[in-house]
């Protein structure tokens, strides 16, 4: 199955690395130091969360930031501020040392998307990697997608690529949950179509590449029971409603629907939801790749974990892939223009990039000549960072483009290009994906350990 982006070939990144630091982030980060600033690694598997706090506002200069797994919105600037949210949240910011560490133990060069600081906040990664150094069957990886719609967006992508390079680097298996419950209670869906969408979203999800032998999808309407059934309750058991209300922002009048919900994503981070894979017991530890706006329901799981006998679960957790418009939240699949869909033709990725793109280009040639375009703001050049897999080629972009060298329409044409050609191979992987092998993805068989753990 073709992949979208593939393990790199290792290279040095430091200078690549310092332009994105420029770019990428909202902060003061114009050199390497700001960016790879050392936060301390405080928040152990002892350290208790802060689920009480009320998590889903950052305070801003100005402003107040609004993120939580529902809804994005940007500081009174209209950006988000990642510095706040690791503080307020009490994640870690993922350093230097612990990327080296993870290309030494898998022997794979780090993929781009952790090399160049979209991956940047963990918790516990530390600890999940002193185990898997100690026994590399030690974890499963798990992560998700709520099939709200019918198509995945680019953002959507972001997670997934990288779980699929975490689980060839790391060899272990992964668990991707469905979550057509959460989307029929938040976005008034039918129990039906919301069925439907995660199998067809499960399609988009399965052309990224994933192993067959140690991938197991599931859907909540049809999934949930048993083992899965009994953590959820022992997990809900664990959290108050006022701890809820802290962390997710639950009014009164919500229904109890999305009161009930959250212990349902967190139950897939024990090992002994899924006996059909693991067996019985919550010895294996859990690793989930997501964006940092899925951490108030882990923050939750975490504080749970110790209680019910189980690991708390490592995170390692991914910036927003913003809307084209600017950045002023994440992409979101219900605004046609901020978004390109993974099904989007070459044509529509065309008119959408030239059209809505925002730009950091000056209103002139001349003053565009002369001042270079602004690489904090413009979109196309963020999203390169993303998806231009060539190093040396995007920190050449990076420099003709601040000093004038480069034009607006001539960025926006590489963007172009390269989304054409991802999306493409995307679309052609999709194509491959026949119902009969999405049922293989959901089979409930008992798995080997070879094969979940394969070791070629
Ligand atoms: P959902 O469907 O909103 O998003 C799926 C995954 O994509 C991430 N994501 C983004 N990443 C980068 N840039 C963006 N603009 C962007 N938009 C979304 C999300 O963080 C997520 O990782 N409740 C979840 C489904 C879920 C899940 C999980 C996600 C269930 N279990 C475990 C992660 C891990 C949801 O609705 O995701």
């Amino acid at each position: 199955m073709t992949t979208i982006i593939s393990v790199p070939p290792v290279r040095a990144r430091a200078s690549v690395r310092a332009l994105i630091s420029h770019t990428l982030t909202n902060r003061n980060m114009s050199s390497m130091s700001t960016y790879w600033s050392p936060t301390g690694e405080g928040n152990g598997s002892h350290t208790k969360e802060k689920p009480t706090e009320t998590t889903s506002t950052a305070k801003q200069e100005g402003g107040e930031q609004e993120i939580d797994p529902w809804s994005v919105k940007g500081g009174a600037d209209g950006k988000i501020d990642y510095d706040a949210l690791l503080t307020k949240w009490g994640c870690q910011q993922i350093d230097k040392e612990l990327i080296e560490r993870v290309e030494k133990l898998t022997g794979v060069p780090a993929h781009p998307l952790l090399a160049r600081g979209v991956f940047f906040a963990h918790r516990d990664l530390k600890a999940l990697l002193d185990a898997y150094e100690k026994d590399p069957k030690s974890f499963y990886l798990y992560t998700g997608r709520g099939p709200s719609s019918e198509s995945l967006h680019l953002g959507h992508l972001i997670p997934f690529m990288f779980t699929k390079y975490l689980q060839e680097a790391f060899k272990v298996p992964l668990v991707i949950q469905l979550t057509d419950d959460e989307k029929c209670i938040w976005k008034g869906i039918s129990i039906e179509e919301s069925r439907r969408l995660a199998f067809e979203n499960a399609k988009d999800i399965i052309a990224c590449g994933f192993d067959k032998r140690n991938t197991f999808i599931f859907n909540d309407f049809d999934y949930v029971g048993g083992m899965f059934y009994q953590n959820m309750v022992s997990i809900a058991k664990c959290v108050t409603f006022n701890q809820a209300k802290g962390i997710f922002g639950f009014k009164f009048e919500d229904p109890i629907a999305k009161i009930a919900f959250p212990p349902v994503q967190a139950a897939p981070s024990f090992p002994d939801s899924f006996p059909h894979l693991f067996g019985k017991g919550k010895k294996l530890r859990c690793l989930i790749p997501c964006a940092i706006d899925q951490d108030p329901y882990f923050r939750m799981t975490r504080d749970a974990a110790p209680r019910m006998g189980g690991h708390k679960p490592a995170l390692i957790e991914s910036r927003f892939f913003p809307s084209l418009k600017g950045e002023s939240g994440k992409m979101s699949a219900s605004d046609e223009n901020s978004c390109i869909y993974v099904t989007d033709t070459p044509k529509q990725i065309k008119t959408k990039i030239n059209k809505h793109a925002f730009s950091g280009g000056r209103e002139t040639i001349e003053d565009h000549r002369l001042y270079g375009g602004n690489l904090d703001v413009d979109i196309s050049w963020k999203y390169l960072n993303f998806f231009l897999e060539d190093d040396a080629e995007l920190e050449q972009i990076g420099k003709d483009y601040s000093s004038g060298a480069m034009l607006t329409g001539e960025i926006k044409k590489k963007l172009i290009e390269v989304l054409q050609a991802m999306v493409g191979k995307h679309q052609e992987a999709r194509k491959a994906v026949t119902d009969d092998l999405v049922k293989e993805y959901f089979s409930t068989e008992t798995r080997k350990v070879e094969d979940l753990f394969p070791r070629d």
